[in-house]
């Protein structure tokens, strides 16, 4: 069913959205997903129909955490929609007299389904290599159908809209949609424009195709960086991974992060750049520090801020930013692009000291946006680093998704998408 076709007049929809926004004392820093979610949200109370929303937040893995409460975001998402008021179930597995007492207009937003492991559905406390663990898995599946179908019992339709968790096939984003019809089942309009999205990059590219990938750790990012390889015409990779490069041929890089099983990988994504004809940028410099508080996001007093090369930097410090050399190769490849990937920034953007890599790219960016290219950035960091900027409507898109926007660029068939489709 397609959602602009459907009469919700007089019906409850059951959505699940992914309302996992990061919250620091109580406040919601970023309130990207919660805006993404309004257009279908509204739609439907437009059309007569009352909202049962459900998202997870955090990991919470089955224990019931105060801290990732859905309870603490009804006031901010009442305010998305311009509604009075946001009722609240405490228990998403026992919310029946609330969901039956909904009327047209009205919403309900029930409790982190993650609360219960039967959400992810799998066995919580047992190691994969204990001999009980299939037989657990097995009692997990089914208790996650029984899961699955409480849930569907609160309304009439279902409504897919949580691209960010449309990558796992859990309870509330794939199993429940066997117990709708397909006539009763349906992508949201964030869903479908997410998924527009990334057919504007992958299916009808415009060369040149600059993407950026950056980030700590190479080795959960080496799917898609393989994948793009295939695609792009450039790969700028910055961010943390840049040590395990330099370490991969000999440099020294101090207490810079480094993932010293993955050298291999390191050279093995340079010699499919080569072999491909795709230009692979690295940070060639850095800026290193002898004193970040990576708790406070902040340099304690007296430590040193150099820049050095990434493959020199000096025992005691650690790279932290992309350097001023950096920078600008980055925006020279970046610059007459027409078409854009950003997934993950240059450097610990969170301190202020460290956001000269991050957002000689974000701008970079946004000029060749302003000179037709179609830029998508996605994932919670690169996300947050436009928003910081300024830059948010610099770009082309801005993906609520991450592991599932990278899921997807690979070209995988999303299990929340599949649910409906039934592809
Ligand atoms: C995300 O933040 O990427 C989504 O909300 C999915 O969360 P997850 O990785 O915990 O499944």
């Amino acid at each position: 069913m397609e959602i602009k076709n459907y009469d919700f007049n007089g019906k409850k929809a059951i959505v699940r959205v992914d309302f996992n926004v990061p919250i620091q004392d109580g406040k919601i820093t970023d309130d990207t997903r919660i805006r993404g979610a309004v257009p279908t949200l509204k739609l439907i109370l437009d059309k007569g129909g009352a909202l049962i929303i459900m998202s997870h937040m955090g990991k919470p893995k089955g224990k019931k955490k105060p801290e990732l409460s859905l309870g603490q975001i009804t006031g901010a998402v009442a305010a998305a929609l311009g509604v009075k008021e946001v009722k609240f179930a405490a228990d998403c597995a026992n919310a029946d007299a609330e969901a039956a007492a909904l009327k047209p207009g009205e919403v309900l937003l029930l409790e982190n389904l993650r609360y219960y492991a039967e959400e992810e559905g799998k066995p919580v406390g047992i190691e994969k290599e204990d001999p009980a663990y299939e037989a657990a898995k097995k009692e997990m599946k089914a208790k996650q159908k029984e899961f699955a179908k409480k849930l569907a019992s609160y309304a009439d339709c279902y409504v897919m809209d949580a691209f960010g968790t449309a990558h796992r096939k859990h309870a509330s984003t794939a199993v429940i949609a066997d117990y709708f019809s397909a006539d009763n089942k349906m992508l949201g309009l964030l869903m479908e424009k997410e998924v527009a999205a990334v057919d504007a990059v992958l299916g009808n590219i415009k060369r040149p195709f600059v993407a950026i990938m950056g980030g700590s750790k190479v080795s959960s990012k080496i799917g898609i960086i393989e994948n793009l390889l295939g695609k792009c015409d450039k790969l700028i990779l910055c961010g943390g991974m840049t040590y395990t490069f330099a370490k991969a041929h000999g440099g020294e890089i101090g207490n810079s992060i480094v993932e010293m099983d993955k050298l291999d990988v390191a050279l093995g994504v340079e010699e499919l750049a080569k072999k491909n004809g795709v230009e692979l940028v690295l940070g060639s410099d850095c800026t290193a520090t002898d004193g970040l508080d990576f708790g406070t996001m902040t340099v304690k007093p007296g430590s040193k801020i150099i820049n050095c090369p990434a493959n020199q930097v000096p025992a005691g410090f650690e790279g932290v930013d992309a350097g001023p050399a950096s920078q600008k190769d980055f925006a020279e490849a970046i610059k007459g692009a027409k078409t854009i990937l950003w997934n993950g920034p240059a450097g610990v953007f969170e301190c202020d000291e460290f956001t000269a890599g991050s957002r000689a790219i974000g701008n970079a960016i946004a000029e060749a946006t302003k000179n037709g290219a179609f830029s998508l950035i996605g994932g919670g960091d690169s996300v947050a680093c436009v928003n910081k900027f300024g830059l948010a409507d610099q770009v082309s898109y801005i993906s609520t998704g991450g592991g599932a926007l990278l899921e997807a660029i690979e070209g995988k068939v999303l299990p929340g998408v599949a649910a409906i489709k039934g592809e």
